[in-house]
């Protein structure tokens, strides 16, 4: 059984790949120093899974406790790089908090791969390295344009980096380009959990509809889209999850000849925001409580990915779209409000 090391197991989408990763068979261990989460999804993956997942409460930029890990577990497989701060909004607030963490606690990590000799190692990347892009749908040759944000900048070097370390190297590696993360483990046991103030939609609308949130705003609805609201591509976490595991065994299983790729996770879907929130009244069957409002600076008119290529080539294909999204999404809301 491969032993798999995931770090920032006890975020959003750590976790549920944690999930997946267990029902598929394989032995996990997690870093992660709760910066963004807490250690309640230790409990509800053994709830799901009947497992205890071990996590070590190490910051990556700890450099002496993270060679630790690596000396006490001397059997790892693969690693599952997911720990790393996501807030584009406060990555423009903070750019050297985001450089540190999600630069500096990924260039150990990649010391540690290579010292340890891991041969394989997944890079939790965004559709944001595309930047403000014309060319709809993204493919992964879309050319990258100005990240928009630190937050996508550090993704942007994170993938050169790993491009030019694991050149010539023993290890291979796969970059995942998530799109836009949403919905919660039917299990309703497991979801996206914020620990600061919710920025995205979906949490931002289950929140207005539960009563936590008076009311919420609709970005602009003067965009040049079917709609007048941006289109994005809204893929269901346990796709996602899904997604993580199909890569690790396709370069477990050798598949995989050069050093560095990448591959989009979207669904392919553009649905613009006030679809999403119809599609949220559809299956929660109440209103929502929203009122149209000026643009955000910095998001893009509308992104959307072409995942033929995670297709054909990790045999994966999404299951869930923007209904399932929002009827989980919902749920988890009711149930962790409870
Ligand atoms: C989606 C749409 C908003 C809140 C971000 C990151 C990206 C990735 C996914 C990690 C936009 C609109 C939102 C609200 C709204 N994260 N909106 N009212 O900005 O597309 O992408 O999350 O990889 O890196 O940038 O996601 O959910 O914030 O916004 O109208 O209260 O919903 O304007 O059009 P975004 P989002």
């Amino acid at each position: 059984m491969s032993k798999i090391l995931v770090t920032g197991g006890t975020g959003y989408i750590g976790s549920h790949t944690l999930v997946d990763l267990i029902e598929s068979g394989f032995e996990v261990i997690s870093i992660d120093n709760y910066i963004n989460s807490d250690a309640k999804p230790l409990e509800s993956i053994k709830e799901i899974t009947g497992k205890e997942v071990k996590n070590y409460v190490v910051d990556l930029c700890d450099e002496e406790a993270l060679h630790d890990v690596f000396k006490e577990n001397t059997d790892i497989s693969g690693i599952i790089h997911f720990a790393a701060l996501k807030s584009v909004g406060d990555s423009v607030a903070d750019p050297v908090l985001y450089f540190r963490n999600n630069v500096v606690g990924l260039i150990n990590l990649i010391e540690c791969t290579l010292k340890y000799k891991i041969e394989n190692f997944i890079f939790s990347s965004s559709c944001t390295v595309y930047g403000n892009t014309e060319t709809l749908p993204v493919t992964e040759s879309t050319p990258e344009q100005e990240a928009e944000s630190p937050y996508g900048r550090t993704k942007q070097i994170g993938e050169k980096m790993l491009k030019d370390a694991f050149n010539n190297s023993q290890t291979k590696c796969i970059a995942l380009r998530y799109f836009n993360p949403a919905g919660a483990h039917k299990s309703n046991k497991l979801g996206e959990s914020p620990v600061n103030k919710a920025l995205n939609l979906v949490p931002v609308v289950t929140e207005t509809a539960i009563g936590k949130r008076d009311n919420m705003t609709v970005f602009g609805n003067d965009y040049d889209t079917r709609d007048g609201s941006c289109i994005r591509d809204y893929i269901h976490v346990m796709d996602l999850a899904d997604a993580h595991t199909k890569a690790i065994k396709f370069l477990l299983d050798k598949k995989q000849s050069e050093n560095f790729d990448t591959y989009n996770l979207g669904i392919g879907n553009g649905v613009s925001v006030l679809e999403a929130i119809n599609a949220f009244e559809k299956v929660s069957g109440q209103k929502l409580n929203y009122t149209l409002g000026k643009r955000r600076e910095g998001d893009v008119i509308a992104i959307y990915a072409d995942y033929n290529k995670a297709k054909s080539n990790l045999n994966w294909t999404p299951q869930y779209g923007i209904e399932d999204i929002m009827d989980t999404a919902w749920r988890w809301e009711q149930a962790r409000s409870k």
